[in-house]
């Protein structure tokens, strides 16, 4: 054997030269140049079988060894064809490490996920079960053979992504207007890409921007607002799954602030109404009415009765007051208390005579006149009414952002006498335009924020 061999290896060299001049004749898997046949093997490398009757029995490799892709803890199977071995031996080796781990029938390595299967003494195929990343690299498959043949396949082992608890941000209370900074960090191969969004789908305000996703590991918000407040998804993806999220709460503490829609109200006696107070604060507020006099309103009594509907930190109150008598005009307050502080707001509930007619003007003069400049609305009487204050009320309701959503029985009643400001003011003048500017008003007021300041001044004229 070892003879031959050597004859082989000399025959290569001597014959060489003569071979070359095939190669520009096109290409063939067998050609006769002469008196050699030369196989060309799936390598494109020339065998020489010279002028022996078994030319073509010399080991060749069928096919390279395909590269293999293979997610950590799955199994891999790398396979080697080799045609007519006759004699020679297959082995399986590992390269980086420049490990035997098979020759012939048998497994050499001593690693226990490897193992061997053949086939006709023509396939050989290395089983690695329970794949792990070390056994990410090349892997050989060699011919002894004088020159040894050989052939590599490159095992790829992938990683699915995940997040490194530890040093992932977990929930999250801050004061509002720090500047706050959420990591991920995720591992897996490839490196994952690490993105951050809001679970419920909303954008992230975000330097000056409203965006839908933040790349990259860190989330740094600046100036932290209560529109911050949200559950935060870290995702990671690599493109092996399944990708990985992570939920991150951001609670952002503020101290309660109010707003009043209408600080001055009307009523005649006998009449129901309505008092209205909108918060905001986080933690949640404690938030009650009291009277002038400072003593809290219990509601559920047949003359009060106290309604609160919450909107994650935003709190709208209502107050009824039922059959107002003399007694009750006067001064309510709301206040809202969290641990951050506290505030109030004061509603006047003022007599107003109770109606004659539905068709007087007299209670039609605006707060919108105030802004819109009069145009043949306003003419004098009493200047304060709430006619528009009450429809002022379900406009901004509707405008708050939409997301109040109104008791079941519908907008809060009109605390005016019945078709006083729906009939009369419409005739009276009070135009779409002038509509319009209260819409608009009423929009940049609750955009602005909502202070006490601007409550009053959103307030109609004293
Ligand atoms: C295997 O991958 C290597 C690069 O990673 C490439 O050069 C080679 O052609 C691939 N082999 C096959 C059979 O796809
Ligand atoms: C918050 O971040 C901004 C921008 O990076 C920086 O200018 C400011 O000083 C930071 N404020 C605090 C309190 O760290
Ligand atoms: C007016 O209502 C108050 C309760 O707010 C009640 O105590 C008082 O008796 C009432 N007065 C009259 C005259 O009905
Ligand atoms: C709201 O803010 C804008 C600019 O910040 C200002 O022009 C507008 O007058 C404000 N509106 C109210 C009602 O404060």
């Amino acid at each position: 054997m070892f003879s031959w061999n050597m004859f082989v290896v000399s025959a290569v060299v001597v014959l060489m030269g003569v071979c070359q001049c095939a190669s520009g004749r096109g290409r063939g898997h067998h050609r006769v140049d002469g008196r050699h046949v030369r196989n060309i093997d799936s390598n494109g490398i020339s065998v020489l079988g010279g002028d022996f009757n078994h030319d073509s029995a010399f080991p060749r490799f069928a096919e390279p060894i395909p590269n293999v892709t293979v997610t950590v803890g799955r199994d891999a199977l790398l396979a080697c064809v080799v045609e007519n071995l006759r004699g020679f031996k297959v082995a399986w080796v590992r390269v980086d490490t420049q490990t035997i781990l098979s020759i012939h029938h048998n497994v050499i390595t001593q690693n226990p996920r490897i193992s061997l299967s053949y086939n006709d003494h023509r396939s050989w195929y290395l089983h690695i079960k329970n794949v792990q990343e070390v056994d990410r690299g090349w892997y050989m498959c060699q011919v002894n053979t004088d020159p040894m043949r050989s052939r590599q396949g490159y095992l790829q082992v992938v990683v699915p992504p995940s997040i490194i608890d530890k040093e992932t941000s977990s929930d999250m209370v801050v004061l509002e207007s720090t500047n706050v900074s959420l990591t991920c960090k995720a591992t897996g191969y490839p490196e994952p890409y690490v993105m951050w969004r809001r679970e419920d789908g909303e954008d992230i305000k975000y330097n000056g921007e409203n965006v839908n996703v933040v790349d990259g590991e860190i989330l740094f918000i600046t100036k932290v607002s209560r529109l911050h407040m949200a559950v935060y998804l870290c995702i990671a993806s690599n493109g092996v799954p399944p990708s990985i999220s992570k939920r991150v709460q951001l609670k952002v503490q503020f101290p309660p602030m109010l707003s009043i829609p209408n600080q001055l109200e009307g009523a005649y006696v006998g009449q129901d109404v309505t008092l209205e107070c909108r918060t905001e604060a986080f933690p949640t507020s404690i938030n009650y009415w009291t009277t002038e006099r400072g003593d809290m309103i219990i509601s559920g009594s047949d003359k009060y009765e106290a309604v609160s509907m919450d909107n994650g930190y935003k709190k709208y109150m209502m107050l009824k007051i039922r059959r107002v008598n003399k007694s009750d005009f006067g001064s309510y307050r709301c206040v809202a208390k969290n641990s951050l502080g506290e505030t109030d707001g004061v509603i006047k509930l003022e007599e107003i005579p109770a109606p004659t007619t539905t068709r007087t003007t007299t209670h039609l003069a605006t707060p919108v006149a105030k802004k819109g400049g009069p145009r043949g609305g306003s003419k004098g009487g009493d200047n304060r009414a709430n006619a528009v204050g009450a429809e002022d009320t379900r406009i901004s309701e509707y405008d708050y952002e939409g997301e109040y959503t109104l008791p079941s029985n519908g907008p809060p009643p009109i605390r005016e006498p019945p078709g006083a400001f729906s009939a009369a003011s419409r005739s009276a003048g009070f135009g779409v335009g002038r509509f319009v500017v209260a819409l608009l008003f009423l929009r940049s007021f609750f955009q602005n924020g909502t202070s006490r300041a601007a409550a009053a001044a959103a307030a109609g004229p004293r």
